[in-house]
């Protein structure tokens, strides 16, 4: 049974959606269209409209070319085989944005996810990698310098990035609430957790350290389940040092999930290898990892979430216009996005006879759902 579905309301966010959407397709099709109406006026259409064309598609080309450089040098992601995916995402005044950079070569990485949460310091929390001023060393004079920090701005700040914030807020609150709401009923002194996917665990962390504030002698057990045994660790070791946590709190298995016909490796079996009990945990979180789920691996996905407790989980919706930048400019992979009504429908499916409040955020790009136990 679903029983709300709200609206997350997120002041520190500039809002502003259709502003950014007209901007981003003003900066993707007015330059195409700017060089067809000078060649127009040059040459003949049947030279203008093809390099019109090569224009348009410019970054679709630059991916299939990163594709044969990375094949030819040995390169594992073709993301890194390319310096920029096109002057007007990373490769802005041609000296390009390091900050974009990353977020290309790093889509859907925790890499990526802590630029994306962390540049404009919301969370009194700099990413990792960049000094205060990291623009002034960008380019060769200050005025470049400062373009290229005005323009890092803008796609910093594009919808889904604010989205992506905004659920990095909603989910630490709802975990905070839910733990809460888990210490009062059941009386446990200690409540424990399985993180799938979890990255740098920047929710987590933030969340067990407002838990801690309010309640000194809470104690959690934090089970990660995240094949990031590079940056994510590592990063999320200095988030949590950064907070004043025990990092013994967190509990790393450096594995990755599979639900693949013939492939499976489900989070029961991952935790079982370790000795973990998966009925015994309290709380199942999974952010962003289902959106990479498609057909019936979806519905085994949520199923394989599910241990009976509490699940907090979510996916991403509707996000028409940015979804081209996103995989065009950004080189972001292939999601699977369910509207509202479908991501509703998938969760009844899943999950009968359950309570299960959803909160969309404010640009309704994600949809976070609370699953209440069996
Ligand atoms: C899906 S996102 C989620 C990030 C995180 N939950 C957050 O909200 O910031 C990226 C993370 O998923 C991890 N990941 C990707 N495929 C995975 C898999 N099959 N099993 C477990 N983790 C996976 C990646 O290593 C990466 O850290």
């Amino acid at each position: 049974m679903i029983q709300t579905t709200e609206l997350f309301v997120d002041r520190e966010e500039r809002g502003q959606r259709y502003a950014y959407i007209i901007l981003e397709l003003f900066v993707l099709v007015f330059w195409p269209l700017l060089v067809f109406t000078a060649l127009l006026n040059l040459f003949e259409p049947w030279l203008s409209i093809p390099v019109s064309l090569v224009v348009l598609f410019w970054p679709i080309i630059k991916r299939r070319y990163a594709d044969i450089i990375a094949k030819e040098n040995g390169i594992k992601d073709p993301r890194h085989a390319i310096r920029c995916s096109s002057f007007w995402f990373d490769g802005f005044m041609f000296q390009g944005s390091p900050v974009l950079r990353q977020i290309r070569q790093n889509a859907a990485l925790s890499k990526s996810l802590d630029v994306i949460y962390n540049y404009f310091g919301r969370f009194n929390i700099a990413p990792e990698g960049y000094s205060e001023n990291w623009w002034n060393e960008s380019g060769p004079s200050q005025l470049v310098n400062t373009l290229i920090k005005k323009w890092t701005d803008f796609w910093c700040c594009m919808p889904i990035a604010q989205d992506v914030r905004s659920r990095l807020l909603l989910v630490q609150k709802e975990i905070e609430t839910s733990v809460l709401d888990i210490y009062l009923n059941t009386g446990k002194e200690e409540i424990s957790i399985v993180l799938l996917a979890g990255g740098t665990k920047q929710d987590v962390i933030m969340a067990s350290r407002t838990l801690l504030n309010k309640i000194p002698n809470l104690k959690l057990k934090v089970v990660c389940v995240e094949p990031d045994g590079k940056f994510a660790v590592s990063r999320s070791k200095k988030l949590a040092q950064l907070l004043n946590l025990d990092t013994s709190i967190f509990v790393d298995i450096f594995k990755q999930i599979c639900v693949d016909e013939g492939k499976e490796q489900l989070l029961c079996d991952v935790l079982a290898e370790k000795k973990y009990v998966f009925s015994d945990f309290d709380l199942v979180i999974c952010i962003g990892l289902g959106d990479y789920m498609f057909g019936n691996n979806l519905n085994k996905f949520m199923k394989m979430i599910d241990n009976g407790k509490k699940i907090i989980t979510a996916n991403i919706s509707d996000n028409y216009v940015e979804r081209f930048f996103l995989h065009l400019l950004i080189h972001w992979p292939a999601m699977q996005y369910l509207s509202l009504a479908q991501y509703k429908a998938a969760l009844l499916r899943n999950y009968p006879n359950r309570t299960i409040r959803i909160t969309q955020t404010p640009h309704r790009i994600f949809n976070v759902a609370v699953i209440e136990s069996r």
